[in-house]
């Protein structure tokens, strides 16, 4: 082996066991640098003859251009090992799933609630809406349901240990019936005075509250109460508009509706509104869903309205039971314990 094979060797093994860019370069210098070894190779060729200089020059510069690649060759390779590392160090997993937010949903009642508010619209009923706690007079007396009077026992209401400023207890309110009178007295105020008034036809879906709590019972829970007061509304009405209601929201005429006599202080004669599907799950069973009744005379005064020229009927359906019923749902508890694994199923 000649020296300068032996040089270019050296060179490369000085390369190869150079661990980092910055050491390759002092390599580099021991080879090509001003007093490296190629360059002091060039030196000697001054003391040779001419006929020398030309075949060693030519040798060196074939040597220099051979350390030149292995340099090159050394210096790709670190890079690439360099870029390897790092790619390492800030590993991406592409093929992870994204982190997406959660979508919510409208809860089950929610739903219902429009559905409901829709059908009702579209029989050209106005939605209202009022407070969760009344005072004594709006949930009970005007609805002629006196204090001290049996028929408050049927309910079992929440008293707040508070009363208004005309010394009224006050309640969370135990049905939406408090709303026949707020709707109607602000209806019949409005049209004070007036030849005529137009009817009033309303619903008022909400909350309510009682002191029960089973597998159909909740201490809160939801109510839509009706109202359609006129000159000339009677039952007939009630049973078109609430046939009417309860086939849209179920989407199926496949059932029946049955008033079965029944009593509430607000309503003579009052009913139970049950329904029986004649297919699906529940076929061949009556159902409860609603009180009704025609308003009594009493509460058309309450309302500021002359009961010799108004009358007309209310109800008041739980929307959670026909909620469960709507979707099959056995427990009303389930709306109400914020389990997802529920509610997800609804959005
Ligand atoms: N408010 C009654 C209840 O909660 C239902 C009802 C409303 C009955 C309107 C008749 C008329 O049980």
């Amino acid at each position: 082996m000649t020296d300068l094979e032996n040089l270019l060797q050296a060179a490369q093994a000085d390369f190869a066991a150079a661990p980092t860019p910055a050491e390759l370069e002092n390599a580099k210098a021991r080879f090509l640098g001003k007093s490296g070894r190629v360059t002091e190779l060039m030196k000697g060729l001054g003391a040779l003859s001419i006929e020398e200089k030309k075949t060693r020059g030519a040798e060196i510069n074939q040597l220099k251009v051979g350390i030149e690649a292995a340099l090159t060759a050394r210096r790709d390779a670190l890079a690439a090992a360099e870029l390897e590392k790092q790619l390492k160090a800030e590993a991406l997993d592409v093929t992870l799933p994204g982190r997406s937010r959660g979508t919510g949903g409208l809860h089950p009642i929610t739903r219902a609630m429009e559905r409901i508010e829709a059908i009702f619209g579209s029989m050209g009923f106005d939605v209202a809406d009022g407070p969760e706690i009344e005072t004594d007079w709006y949930s009970f007396s005007a609805l002629n349901n006196p204090e001290n009077h049996p028929a408050r026992s049927m309910q079992d209401t929440f008293y707040v240990d508070m009363k208004d400023e005309n010394g009224s207890w006050l309640n969370l309110r135990p049905h939406t019936s408090p709303m026949q009178i707020r709707y109607a007295q602000a209806h019949a105020k409005r049209y004070a005075g007036q030849e005529t008034m137009p009817e009033i036809r309303v619903i008022a879906p909400g909350r309510t509250y009682r002191v029960d709590s089973d597998a159909t019972h909740s201490p809160m829970f939801h109510q839509v109460e009706g109202l359609w007061v006129g000159e000339n509304i009677s039952f007939k009405d009630l049973k078109a508009v609430y046939l009417n209601f309860i086939t849209a929201f179920f989407e199926t005429d496949q059932l029946q509706l049955r008033f079965r006599p029944s009593y509430f202080p607000f309503t003579e004669p009052s009913a139970e509104i049950d329904i029986m599907f004649e297919s699906g799950p529940l076929k061949g069973r009556w159902l409860e869903v609603s009180g009704s009744g025609q308003v009594h005379p009493q509460v058309i005064r309450n309302m500021g309205l002359d009961p010799e020229r108004y009358i007309g009927f209310a109800f008041g359906s739980g929307i959670d039971r026909l909620a469960m019923l709507r979707y099959g749902v056995n427990d009303l508890r389930a709306f109400f314990d914020g389990d997802l694994r529920f509610l997800s199923q609804f959005k």
